[in-house]
């Protein structure tokens, strides 16, 4: 990948947390490391990055953020191999994609250099925290938000991008069912779904909190037009095996293009598996399902990595998912895994 020079100035913390912290016993996204890297844009441009120690910011409470919700992210992770080595996976899809977001919600667009240095050099200062072994690993969370103070409903001229570092494990502690959403939205034609608005994720608490209460874990979302197709899971891209073949929605302007979703793809073509790309009826989902042809769901994302999803409810009815010995799941997690912890040939160029 070219290096692109960018100064970053850096600050480091007087003392460090990091003998504080249960490595054992993590909550996903709840403890953060000694720094954190900021930038701020202002006068139409953005400033030299800093990597500076983590703690609290001070914004006007009028910043449009809080109004108006001018704000994107990404998931990354950083792996540590045996010989204490940390890698990135495809960040530079990372990059892209922040900077497709912004475009969407009329954030400028920040620099590859800014990007790469400030994150090398954030994770130079805490590679400390992240821990050897599959399934550990540091969950990287670059953002940005709109901080211009005034509450006029118009584009933002001053932002802050930053990211933070957290010590992950897995993100789901216990077993996945998802229901089948019959009336709540995420996304439409023509809005934001495909980007990583923050917006996007905050509407999704309370229909997901129905479903939590009815025992299910996520809500597969289905399009907002007919909610006859099946989309994505929110926090996950979905994948679908029907006999041996392996369906995905196509990516659009309402689903997001996941990077772990897009690596999935390339894997099982690799393994010659039939992969469909293409829109999935509920109504095809559920005669797969009630023939016996329906072996597989799960779901794929950063945070989430590959998570099989045992069973969904639609419509008051509850669908269980066989026990399987020939996962593709299984089989595309630990093929993952391998080249994110260095531990297999990276065929595909994904390391970095
Ligand atoms: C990720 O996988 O990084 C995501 O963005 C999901 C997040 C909302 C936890």
């Amino acid at each position: 990948m070219e290096n692109i020079a960018t100064k970053v100035k850096i600050t480091k913390a007087s003392s460090s947390k990091l003998s504080s912290v249960d490595f054992s016993n993590l909550t996903f996204g709840k403890v953060f490391t000694d720094h954190m890297m900021v930038c701020d844009y202002k006068d139409g441009s953005w400033q030299t990055p800093e990597i500076v120690p983590y703690g609290p910011l001070q914004m006007y409470p009028s910043a449009k953020v809080f109004h108006y919700g001018q704000a994107v992210f990404e998931g990354m992770k950083a792996y540590k191999d045996d010989e204490d080595k940390v890698w990135l996976f495809r960040p530079e899809q990372n990059f892209e994609r922040i900077n497709k977001s912004s475009k969407r919600l009329a954030i400028p667009e920040f620099p590859k250099g800014h990007f790469f240095n400030g994150l090398e050099e954030l994770l130079k200062l805490d590679k400390e925290w992240i821990q050897k072994g599959f399934g550990n690993s540091m969950y990287l969370r670059p953002f940005v938000i709109a901080t211009e103070p005034g509450v006029s409903a118009s584009t933002s001229s001053e932002y802050k991008f930053m990211i933070l570092c957290s010590p992950a494990q897995s993100y789901y502690s216990g077993e996945v069912r998802v229901k089948v959403s019959e009336d709540y939205s995420r996304a439409a034609d023509g809005g934001v779904g495909f980007a990583k608005a923050a917006g996007n994720y905050g509407a999704q608490f309370f229909p997901t909190d129905i479903a939590n209460s009815e025992g299910y874990q996520q809500i597969i979302w289905t399009d907002a037009n007919t909610h006859e197709y099946l989309e994505e899971a929110g926090t996950m891209n979905l994948f679908f095996r029907i006999g041996d073949k392996l369906v995905t929605a196509p990516i659009s302007d309402r689903i997001l293009d996941g990077v772990t979703r897009k690596s999935i793809i390339d894997l099982a073509k690799d393994a010659n598996i039939d992969v469909e790309i293409r829109r999935i009826k509920v109504a095809e989902l559920i005669e797969a399902a009630n023939a016996g042809e329906l072996k597989e769901i799960f779901g794929s994302g950063t945070a989430t990595v590959v998570t099989p999803i045992l069973g969904f409810g639609y419509k008051g009815e509850k669908y269980e998912l066989p026990k399987i010995e020939d996962s593709y799941a299984k089989s595309f997690k630990d093929q993952l895994l391998k080249i994110q912890y260095n531990q297999a040939e990276d065929k595909f160029g994904w390391r970095y």
